[in-house]
C-alpha cells in the first residue's frame, strides 16, 4: 500500500489564502478533527476547481478542518468509515504544515486496537498504541497530498504555533 503522495493541487498558495479567510477561531488553539458542511466552503470557487482535478465535488462525503495544537501530537489512528473503501483522502495544507509531519505505522503482530468515538463529531476511528507499530513513512505536508486513512497514522507538531490542515473524503476512490 502507498503511505502516501504528493499531488499538484492547482492554485493551492490562492485557494489556502481564501479558505483561511473562513477558519473558525477555534481551530487557533484546539486539537480537532471537525467536519464542515459542504455549502460553508462554496464560495471558494478555487477549492472547487482545484477539486475537481482529483474526484467531483458532489463525491465528498466529507470535509473537515484538522487542527494540531501547538507542542501535540494526535492519537496513532486509523480512520473508520465508507473511507474504509476509499482509503485515500485529500489533504491540503493550510497552515504551520511544513515544519510539523504526519507519521504513518504498520500493524505489528498480535496488535490491539480501540474503537473510539470522537464526541466533538460523532465521528469513530481505530486507536493503536505505540508499541504495536512500527513507522513506515514520516512526510511533511508541504504540499497537497492522496493520504492513506487505513494506515496507522498520527500528526505531530512540535512547533509553537497551531497547524491546520483541510482534508476531504470521497464516495469514490481517487486515482493514485
Ligand atoms: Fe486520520
Amino acid at each position: 500500500m502507498i503511505p502516501y503522495k504528493y499531488v499538484d493541487f492547482p492554485n493551492l498558495k490562492e485557494t489556502v489564502n481564501e479558505i483561511l479567510k473562513i477558519i473558525p477561531e477555534l481551530h487557533k488553539d484546539t486539537s480537532v478533527y471537525k467536519s464542515y458542511d459542504k455549502e460553508f466552503f462554496s464560495n471558494i470557487k478555487l477549492l472547487k476547481d482545484g477539486v475537481e482535478k482529483f474526484n467531483s465535488w458532489n463525491e465528498i462525503f466529507d470535509i473537515a478542518i484538522v487542527s494540531t495544537k501547538a507542542n501535540s501530537s494526535l492519537p496513532i489512528h486509523k480512520d473508520f468509515g465508507p473511507i474504509e473503501k476509499t482509503i485515500y483522502s485529500l489533504n491540503l495544507p493550510l497552515y504551520n504544515c511544513d515544519k510539523s509531519y504526519n507519521i504513518l505505522y504498520k500493524l505489528k503482530e498480535n496488535a490491539n486496537f480501540k474503537k473510539k468515538s470522537d464526541e466533538n463529531n460523532d465521528y469513530e476511528y481505530f486507536k493503536y498504541k505505540e508499541k504495536d507499530v512500527e513507522e513506515v513513512a514520516r512526510f511533511y505536508l508541504t504540499q497537497a497530498v492522496l493520504f492513506n486513512t487505513q494506515m496507522p497514522h498520527t500528526a505531530i507538531n512540535p512547533t509553537n504555533e497551531p497547524r491546520i490542515m483541510l482534508t476531504m473524503r470521497f464516495n469514490t476512490p481517487l486515482s493514485i
